[in-house]
C-alpha cells in the first residue's frame, strides 16, 4: 500500500504510523523526522529547514519535495510506503502527482485543536530514532528512554506553545485544502483521533479497511 498521512500537528500521524508500518511491514517515510535529522547532521537542506522549523513554519516546497523525490526513488519503497508529514501544501500534492508516484489512500487523523496544545506539550521524542513518546498516554518502559533504541527521550524545539499555536495556523492555511485535492481524486479516508491511541488505532484501522 503506498499511504499518505494528513493531519494537524499532534494528530498521531508518527504514532499511528509506526503501528500502520508494523501492520502493514512497510516503511513509514515522516518529512519531519528526515528534516530534524538533516539539521542534526548540519547538512545543507537542515541548514536551510531550522529556522522554518523553529518559527512553525513550512519549509520551501521545493526543498521538501527534491528530498522526498530522492527518497521515494530508493528501492525499499517499491513494496509501499507511509508518507507522514508530506505532501503539506497543494503544490506539493500536484508535485507528487505529476511525478507519477501512485497512492493509493491518504488518511486524514481529525483531532480539534484544544487537545493538541496539551498532547504537544508533553510529548517527547527518541533523539536516535525518532519514536513518539507521551509522559501520560504513552509512558516508555524507562523513564527517559526508548522502547526500541536505547535513545535519549527529548523534547522537541518546536514543542513551546508558541510554535504550536503558528503550526496549527500553517495546518488549518495551507495544508488542509490537501484533503479537499484528495477527496476530488476519491482517496480520502478519516478516522477520528480524539480518543486514547487504542481506540484511534481501531479507528485507522477501519478507514483503511484493515483487520484489527
Ligand atoms: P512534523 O514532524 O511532520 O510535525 P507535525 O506535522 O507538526 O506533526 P507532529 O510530529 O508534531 O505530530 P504527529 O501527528 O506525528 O503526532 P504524534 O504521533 O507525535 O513537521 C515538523 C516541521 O517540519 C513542520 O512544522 C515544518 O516546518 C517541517 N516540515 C515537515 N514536513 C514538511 C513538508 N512536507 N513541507 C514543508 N515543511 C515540512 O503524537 C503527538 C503526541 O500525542 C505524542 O506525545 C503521542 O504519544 C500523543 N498521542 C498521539 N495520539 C494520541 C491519542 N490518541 N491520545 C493521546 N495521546 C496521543
Ligand atoms: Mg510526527
Amino acid at each position: 500500500m503506498n499511504l499518505i498521512l494528513v493531519g494537524p500537528p499532534g494528530a498521531g500521524k508518527g504514532t499511528q504510523g509506526e503501528i500502520l508500518s508494523e501492520k502493514l511491514n512497510i516503511d513509514t517515510i515522516s518529512t519531519g523526522a528526515m528534516l530534524r535529522a538533516a539539521i542534526k547532521n548540519d547538512t545543507e537542506v537542515g541548514k536551510l529547514a531550522k529556522q522554518y522549523i523553529n518559527e512553525g513554519k513550512l519549509v520551501p516546497d521545493d526543498v521538501i519535495i527534491k528530498v522526498v523525490k530522492e527518497r521515494l526513488s530508493e528501492p525499499d519503497c517499491e513494496g509501499g510506503f507511509i508518507l507522514d508529514g508530506f505532501p503539506r501544501t497543494t503544490a506539493q500534492a500536484q508535485a507528487l502527482k505529476e511525478s507519477g508516484i501512485r497512492i493509493d489512500k491518504v488518511l486524514s487523523i481529525e483531532v480539534p485543536d484544544d487537545v493538541i496544545v496539551e498532547r504537544l506539550s508533553s510529548r517527547r521524542e527518541c533523539s536516535k530514532c525518532a519514536a513518539p513518546y507521551h509522559i501520560v498516554f504513552h509512558k516508555p518502559l524507562k523513564e527517559g528512554v526508548c522502547d526500541k533504541c536505547g535513545g535519549a527521550l527529548i523534547q522537541r524545539a518546536d514543542d513551546n506553545p508558541e510554535t504550536i499555536k503558528n503550526r496549527l495556523k500553517v495546518y488549518h492555511e495551507q495544508t488542509e485544502p490537501i484533503k479537499d485535492f484528495y477527496e476530488g481524486e476519491g482517496l480520502l479516508v478519516r478516522a477520528v483521533g480524539q480518543s486514547s491511541i487504542e481506540d484511534t488505532t481501531k479507528e485507522v484501522f477501519k478507514a483503511l479497511g484493515l483487520e484489527v
